[in-house]
């Protein structure tokens, strides 16, 4: 993609433009040319170019204040410096301005095409992640539901349609943090419910015991704690809706009750005569598999029936890793507002590493993964290293075979390879550049160029 990408050739030398078109023509590279600050300008609004290579010294401009007029006209034009040699200081001002990068002239031609390639990658996932950032999101009501996979769009129709009818018992389906809550309390926010109780009843957490007087409420002397009358959660959501969750985990007797209680809307409670009216959706969710519970004769198969009117299932996030970025950009958001400070970016790497991970624990297990970086980690952009190992080192290959260099599951800098083999280079030799540019296959020459470029040209090393 990137290869077909229009370049801009900005310098007053003419020959150097020409060298360079020569140059990036033959890498597949559409080059247009300027050669004043005010031709690159009329360039940028008219060719829209997706990188410029811009001279900072100019007849008619001063290079710096270019930078930031072409960013007014194109906010994503990715501008390379290219500096006379001692210019250092100017082009490093020129990229605290917004320029990407700089490149001293003479320049290697390797260095100035890898750095185009990064450059243009860089702006194509800046506008992939703006895209990711505005999209994606279902808002019913106050509930925001994010996603972009085929699974998750559906889901946000059917949820749409499903809360537009009044009553219709729904079955919500998916492992634990999948979103099952979020999808009841969407369903409820967006119908006309919405201004009625959204109640919630825990069918793992409570006693089997309860479960039949929490959902139903008893009469005083009912059984032995029940010292008064006690109104159930059916009851108390009257005109609301009822979240049933872990159903699988539901006593049979509630089971049966609660089959009474959706074929009539209405029921007793515990130790009372009297029918209640009520008017209730009622939601039910679970993580287990219920055609196997009822094979073992847990679960009442007319009940199972009886819910899935409406049958909603949620994939687990390993199955729609195209979800991982736009949650992440989600998380990292909102997170970054219930802590008051500004939100980090995260770099494609880190959405790389987030997406490649199994997530046992679903989009809770990636929300609170985000938010421990953000608590953690005191940085304005999210790297892999800011996640933690176990995440990282899923897919790592186990056995290194051949390989001199070991590429871990995130990935790498092939900048910071390159920097680290110099220095241990540089090292082993004892700063002797001949020896150290033998080791690393280079000629003096370039093994100088690079020093410099990394900053290890220091007296460490030139001390011998
Ligand atoms: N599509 C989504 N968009 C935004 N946030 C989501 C989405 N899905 C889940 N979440 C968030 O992930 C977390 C876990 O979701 P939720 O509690 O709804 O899962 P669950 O399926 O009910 O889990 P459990 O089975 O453990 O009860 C919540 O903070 C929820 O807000
Ligand atoms: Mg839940």
């Amino acid at each position: 993609m990137s290869t077909r990408a229009v370049i801009a050739v900005v310098d007053d030398e003419e020959l150097f433009r020409t060298w360079l078109s020569e140059h990036l023509g033959a890498a597949g590279y559409t080059v247009v040319e300027a050669a004043t600050g005010s031709e690159a300008l009329r360039l940028v609004a008219e060719e829209s170019p997706g990188l410029m290579l811009l001279d900072l010294r100019l007849p008619d401009a001063d290079g710096l204040e270019m930078v930031t007029q072409l960013h007014e006209i194109d906010r994503d034009l990715v501008v390379v410096i290219v500096t006379a040699y001692g210019e250092v200081q100017t082009a490093v001002r020129a990229v605290k301005a917004g320029a990407y990068h700089f490149l001293e002239k003479p320049i290697d031609l390797d260095d100035l095409l890898i750095t185009i390639e990064k450059g243009l990658e860089t702006q194509s996932l800046r506008r992939e992640i703006a895209v990711l950032r505005e999209q994606h999101r279902w808002q019913f009501a106050n509930v925001e539901f994010v996603g972009r996979s085929l699974a998750v769009r559906q889901l946000a129709e059917k949820l749409e349609k499903v809360a537009r009818t009044e009553s219709a018992t729904v079955l919500l389906q998916g492992e634990s943090g999948t979103g099952k809550d979020l999808v009841a309390r969407a369903i409820h926010a967006h119908s006309s419910r919405k201004d009625k109780p959204f109640l919630e009843i825990n069918c793992t957490t409570l006693p089997e015991q309860l479960v039949e007087a929490e959902l139903f409420g008893h009469e005083r002397g009912a059984f032995t704690d029940a010292r008064e009358r006690k109104k159930g959660l059916a009851e108390l959501a009257d005109g609301g809706t009822l979240l049933l969750d872990e159903i699988g985990d539901m006593p049979l007797g509630a089971q049966a009750k609660l089959l009474r209680f959706l074929e009539d809307s209405r029921f007793k409670r515990l130790g009372g005569t009297t029918d209640i009216p009520v008017n209730v959706r009622v939601i039910a969710a679970t993580n287990q598999n219920l055609d196997r519970a009822i094979g073992e004769g847990k679960f009442r198969s007319d009940l199972y029936y009886r819910l899935k009117v409406v049958d909603l299932f949620i994939p687990p996030l390993r199955e729609r890793s195209e979800d991982c970025a736009p949650l992440a950009l989600y998380f990292i958001e909102r997170l970054a507002r219930d802590l008051k400070r500004e939100a980090p970016t995260i770099t494609p790497e880190a959405l790389g590493v987030l997406e490649a991970y199994s997530w046992p624990g679903n989009i809770r297990e990636l929300r609170n993964v985000l938010e421990r970086a953000l608590i953690l980690e005191d940085t304005q952009e999210i790297r892999p290293e800011h996640l933690p190992i176990e995440i990282r080192g899923f897919a790592r290959p186990v056995d290194g075979g051949d390989d001199i260099v070991q590429l871990p599951a995130d990935g790498f800098r092939m900048e910071d390879v390159e920097r680290s083999a110099i220095e241990q280079a540089l090292t082993r030799t004892e700063g002797n550049v001949a020896g150290a540019a033998r080791l690393l296959g280079l000629s003096r020459d370039t093994l100088r160029y690079r020093m410099k470029k990394y900053e290890l040209a220091n007296s460490h090393w030139r001390s011998r």
